[in-house]
């Protein structure tokens, strides 16, 4: 998301505002027709992968999906550089996950076509920001709030949660947010990333307890990822942190916005957003995986150079 200024990611939500016809299935266009996209995923995905896959495919392209390590032969040893080498010659723009941090960036490196970051490791994970904020942009505009001066509490694991990592970076750039950085001890957001956003004179409140969200405009709450770190550092991580109706009644009022990136984890003693939220107005999470699909045509649009044809090229569905 270091790409991104305020002005840039605004004109970007303009282009997913044009795509929003196409993404509710009332319009359809073939900007994208005759192109290739090789969606890579090395970690499993619901979301990232399905969503940048079916937009691809409602702008008239199609994808190649793959998923896990033994797909490819990478499982033989090849290296990112000659797999990305190989996959350029072969496809137009690809989509990576990948376990290891910074390991996206190297398969761009390696060639001329566009690579999107569908998440490294613990690193980032850009395009869920860019749809998180579409949609606290879009959620605010419908509550008559301005993004400038709002308070917004980030739950749960803030040092492997990359979504939270890209998502302050792009929240940083408006003016006199208020974050409160609520996670258990041993999990709390890398220092890195808050040098990176100090120079922007926020407030920014790390803290271990729940009640730091009160007042709070958006609580965007996360899943301790596992499959990270030792199942050890994980003591002291507890239903405390579970973001739940009584939680949120207790400490925020009915206009608050209440986010997740999913997947939230819904098994036996896990604990980020209670399900007894589901039926509540102010739980945005599904709201979130729609605005996946208008966001990510926008993303595909602007790398392959259509944006500008979009709103010439649609057409009534015809079925
Ligand atoms: N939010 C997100 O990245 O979900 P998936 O892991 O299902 O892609």
């Amino acid at each position: 998301v270091d790409q991104f200024t305020r002005e840039s990611a605004e004109e970007f939500f303009r282009i997913a505002d044009l795509m929003q016809p196409i993404a509710r299935r009332q319009k359809v266009s073939r900007v994208l027709e005759g192109a290739v996209l090789g969606n890579l995923f090395f970690e499993a995905s619901t979301r990232t992968r399905v969503s940048f896959g079916a937009a691809f495919c409602r702008l008239g392209g199609s994808v190649c999906d793959t998923t896990g390590f033994t797909f490819s032969s990478m499982a033989k040893g090849e290296s990112i550089y000659d797999t990305s080498r190989v996959m350029s010659g072969y496809v137009d723009a690809m989509v990576i996950r990948h376990p290891e941090q910074g390991s996206v960036a190297e398969f761009a490196r390696a060639t001329n076509i566009p690579v999107v970051n569908g998440g490294d490791g613990a690193g980032e994970h850009p395009s869920q920001a860019l749809l998180d904020l579409y949609t606290i942009l879009t959620e605010f505009s419908r509550l008559g709030k301005l993004l400038d001066g709002a308070h917004i509490a980030m739950v749960g694991d803030l040092k492997y949660g990359r979504t939270v990592h890209s998502l302050i970076k792009l929240l940083a750039l408006y003016k006199g947010l208020k974050f409160s950085l609520i996670s258990p001890k041993g999990l709390e957001m890398p220092d890195y990333i808050l040098d990176q956003i100090s120079k922007h004179g926020h407030v920014v409140e790390p803290s271990n307890e729940l009640k730091d969200m009160a007042g709070a405009d958006v609580i965007y709450t996360t899943r301790v990822q596992k499959e990270r770190f030792a199942a050890e550092e994980l003591e002291g991580y507890s239903p405390q942190f579970q973001v739940s109706k009584a939680v949120v009644d207790q400490f925020c009022g009915p206009d608050v916005i209440i986010m997740h990136p999913l997947p939230r984890d819904s098994r036996e003693g896990a604990h980020d957003l209670s399900v007894d939220l589901n039926d509540d107005p102010r739980l945005a999470i599904f709201r979130q995986t729609d605005n996946g699909i208008p966001v990510r045509m926008a993303i595909f649009a602007v790398l392959l150079g259509v944006e500008g044809l979009v709103q010439h090229s649609l057409r009534d569905v015809t079925w």
